[in-house]
């Protein structure tokens, strides 16, 4: 074990410095935005999708929901998510002319198997599986593949899955984009681009660990905590919630920002840390107004911003900045420092970081 876990203490901070190799991976090949990167079917197929329905759970589950943003503003494609154990128990109404993506680290979560052959069962024969285990049964279950190159991912709490995951349902975006007319040569060019640049960009955000551990240790004391984040940064607070309340056992919730007057802002007060996912994008105005209620309620606020982001760190302001603003590709960047911040509040906690009490890495039962 501790040759493999190299200079780590632990196979989820091995993991988590490995997602700019991972992502490389999992992008070595992709040439250029055709739909045969999902398959030799895939162009058939394709033309037939008018909707998407993703499904997944845990991690997974929020990829999707980030997945969710990209397809309909930049492939102006609907797309629905649902939690693969809601959606298989829920009368729903099928579409023929939906893609099923079902989405698995281990393509083997019972939930996510039952509730593909659930949408099968309804006439739903377009199925697509992005997962990291070529040889899965929902891999074998469904027709589209992309498999994604993270590597064996030991650490009960996902992390390289999940932004290598985030990878291809970018690349899915990009296609379905292409396949609509909403994708110019040009455009293709500089968005496949940024994406081969996420891994650098990446290295810099872990370079960020320093300060993040600085968090960790007020974190560690705090029985609470709350994630904020608006538009596709909503689904990297609750990715961020679920990290460290899987791994460090403080009670996370994740809120988009917007829906803080409507409930959560009771529980603010000076002991309740908040932590927002803030880059500089057309929602960062609405986000201050949110923060600037929390401050007014006496609550300590734990910003992850980028160097275009007008805030000003005070007493009760914490301020980390990502080097770069990565527009549309912005949440692979923000989940990193997010799960530094579980995995070390982890560590000044003393907690069992690879292997969490009461969790399995794959539930592969009910
Ligand atoms: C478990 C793991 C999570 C994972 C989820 C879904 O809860 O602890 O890390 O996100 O299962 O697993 P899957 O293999 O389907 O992605």
């Amino acid at each position: 074990n501790d040759v493999a876990l190299g200079p780590y203490r632990h196979y989820m901070q091995k993991e988590i410095f490995e997602q700019p190799r991972a992502i490389a991976d999992t992008l070595e090949g992709v040439a250029g935005i055709t739909p045969s990167i999902f398959g030799a079917d895939a162009e058939s197929v394709f033309r037939k999708v008018n909707r998407i329905l993703i499904l997944g759970c845990g991690t997974s589950f929020y990829a999707g929901l980030t997945a969710k943003y990209w397809l309909e503003a930049i492939a102006g494609i609907p797309c629905d998510v649902e939690i693969a154990s809601e959606y298989r128990y829920r009368v729903s109404v099928p579409h023929e002319d939906q893609l099923v993506v079902c989405i698995s680290q281990s393509g083997e979560t019972s939930d996510t198997l039952s509730a593909l052959e659930h949408a099968k069962s309804l006439g739903m024969h377009m199925t697509l599986a992005i997962c990291n285990v070529a040889t899965s049964a929902l891999v074998h279950n469904t027709k589209l593949h992309y498999i994604t190159r993270a590597g064996a991912e030991i650490g009960v709490a996902s992390t390289k899955a999940f932004t290598t995951q985030l990878a291809a349902l970018y690349l899915m975006t990009l296609v379905f984009a292409k396949m609509r007319g909403r994708l110019t040569p040009e455009d293709e060019v500089t968005r496949l681009a940024s994406l081969r640049h996420v891994p650098a960009a990446i290295q810099s955000v872990l370079a960020l660990e320093p300060q993040i551990m600085g968090f960790a240790d007020i974190f560690a004391s705090k029985q609470n905590a709350l994630f904020l984040g608006r538009g596709i940064h909503y689904p990297v607070a609750l990715e961020g919630a679920l990290k460290l309340k899987e791994i460090s056992y403080i009670h996370a919730e994740a809120y988009p920002a917007g829906e803080l007057k409507h409930g959560p802002l009771a529980l603010v007060d000076s002991s309740m840390p908040v932590v927002t996912v803030a880059p500089n994008d057309r929602l960062l105005e609405k986000l201050k107004a949110n923060m600037a209620e929390v401050s007014a309620r006496g609550g300590e606020l734990y910003v992850f911003a980028d160097a275009g982001s007008s805030i000003d760190p005070s007493d009760r302001m914490h301020v980390i900045r990502l080097p770069e603003n990565y527009g549309d590709l912005s949440p692979l960047l923000y989940v990193v420092a997010l799960q530094l911040l579980a995995y070390h509040t982890a560590i000044v906690r003393g907690t069992d970081v690879d292997k969490p009490r009461n969790l399995a890495k794959s539930v592969t039962v009910e």
